[in-house]
């Protein structure tokens, strides 16, 4: 053996031995407070710098770090947090981080608060106010606006835990996770009026391994929405509304999407929402797919689309006229979803006639309208149903559902 080969040697057992013993755990943690970086919590002097700085040194910091945030409210423009960093990184906020008064002050870029390339992180209470509604107005007045900003977003981001943020009046989503692994949402509240455009709770995209719980979202736009690439997403203990649902997508504008796979949705209220749980593709030629989704144990309030699958999404009727999508939806499951709709039509599979949905499974669904069963309607489904359905679900020709049978015989 080398004189390299034994350094080595004596270095890795000397780590193994310290973790063994438990040395690593009692490593203190560093606490790096934003004010002593210069941060004022006056909520008019700008932060950014203090709290980069602050980064900074937690980031570089030899032992596991906590960025702490005290009480009041902190000025904080387009900031960007970069990995990678040492150890793990825990921001602990008890105050209020405030975009600036001027939306065009954060820019064209995207982003207000940036987590990006970094591993271990946790984000842990505080209040984002972002200050929106300027920026709504400015785009529901039809003049030149910018892009907007996204609140928080995580791109590149493994082993993350969001917990106990209270997010109000986004310009745009309140939380973008984007390309990250294993990622935990827990006791978060995001809040936007129902009529601000594109205030999207949850964004979930490029993702592997994200856990969402115990999260209210009362908002413009979805409450969680999940774009292409997610696989392997568990939410539960949702409520949602005002805002429009949770949805999977839209999927298939491109013809190469690497798909969704293996999402639940499990304990869920939607009060008052414009949709409940759906899934919705461009009609349009695409290789995506949806496939093994639950949604289960949900009450709905007065929604307008608890149950909805659309395949014909073609805003404006640009780029998809003529055509159907190529997006594969199989394998979803609908069980124990009970309340009212707010329209007459409870249930809405319509699905793409070049590629009908399969494997769609209903048990236990009552859904009312005015106290009376809700209608539903099918096109191009391949699915059984068990236990109570009301609805009872009709199909359309070619695609024999066993649906309707199923619904008159249990299986
Ligand atoms: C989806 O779940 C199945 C069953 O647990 C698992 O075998 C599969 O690898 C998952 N898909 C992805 C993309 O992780
Ligand atoms: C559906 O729900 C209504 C209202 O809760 C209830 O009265 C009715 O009995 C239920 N129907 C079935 C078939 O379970
Ligand atoms: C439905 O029935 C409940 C209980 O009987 C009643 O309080 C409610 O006003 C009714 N709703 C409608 C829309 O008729």
């Amino acid at each position: 053996m080398g004189v390299i080969e034994t350094v080595l040697l004596v270095i890795s057992s000397c780590i193994l031995c310290s973790v063994s013993l438990g040395i690593s755990n009692a490593a203190p943690t560093s606490t790096y407070n934003v004010v002593n970086f210069g941060a004022k919590a006056d909520g008019k002097t700008d932060c950014t710098k203090p709290f980069i700085k602050a980064w900074q040194s937690a980031c570089s910091s030899l032992s596991p770090a906590t960025i702490y945030v005290p009480k009041g409210r902190y000025l904080l423009g387009n900031t960007n947090f970069r990995g990678p960093c040492k150890r793990k990184v825990t921001f602990l906020i008890a105050g209020t981080l405030v975009a600036p008064e001027d939306y065009t002050a954060l820019g064209n870029s995207g982003f207000w608060i940036l987590f990006n390339h970094v591993e271990n992180v946790v984000i842990s209470g505080g209040k984002l106010d972002a200050k929106g509604a300027a920026f709504w107005n400015c785009r529901r007045s039809g003049k030149n606006c910018p892009v907007g900003a996204r609140s928080m977003t995580f791109n590149w981001v493994n082993n993350l835990v969001i917990s106990g943020i209270t997010s109000v009046n986004s310009q745009l989503s309140h939380l973008v996770i984007n390309t990250c692994n294993n990622v935990l949402v827990k006791n978060v509240k995001l809040i936007a009026p129902d009529q601000s455009p594109n205030t999207d709770g949850i964004h979930v995209e490029l993702s592997t391994g994200v856990t969402i719980n115990g999260c209210t979202m009362q908002t413009g736009d979805d409450c969680i929405s999940i774009g292409d690439a997610t696989y392997n997403l568990f939410m539960s203990n949702i409520k949602c509304g005002p805002g429009h649902g949770v949805s999977i997508g839209s999927l298939g504008k491109e013809m190469e999407e690497k798909g969704v796979e293996n999402v639940t949705l499990t304990n869920a209220i939607f009060s008052g929402s414009d949709n409940g749980v759906r899934i919705k593709t461009w009609a349009r030629p695409s290789n995506g797919f949806v496939r093994n989704v639950r949604f289960q144990n949900i009450i709905m309030d007065k929604v307008e689309n608890p149950i909805i699958i659309d395949q014909n999404y073609c805003p404006n009727n640009q780029g998809c006229p003529g055509q159907t999508s190529g997006i594969k939806i199989s394998q979803i499951t609908y069980s124990n979803i009970k309340g009212s709709s707010a329209t007459p039509e409870a249930v809405t599979f319509d699905c793409s006639p070049s590629n009908p949905c399969q494997g769609i499974k209903l048990q236990d669904i009552n859904l009312s309208y005015n106290n009376k069963s809700a209608t539903s309607s099918c096109k191009n489904i391949v699915g059984t149903s068990s236990g109570t359905l009301v609805p009872e679900t009709n199909y359309t020709p070619p695609y024999l559902s066993k649906l309707l049978m199923a619904s008159r015989s249990p299986l």
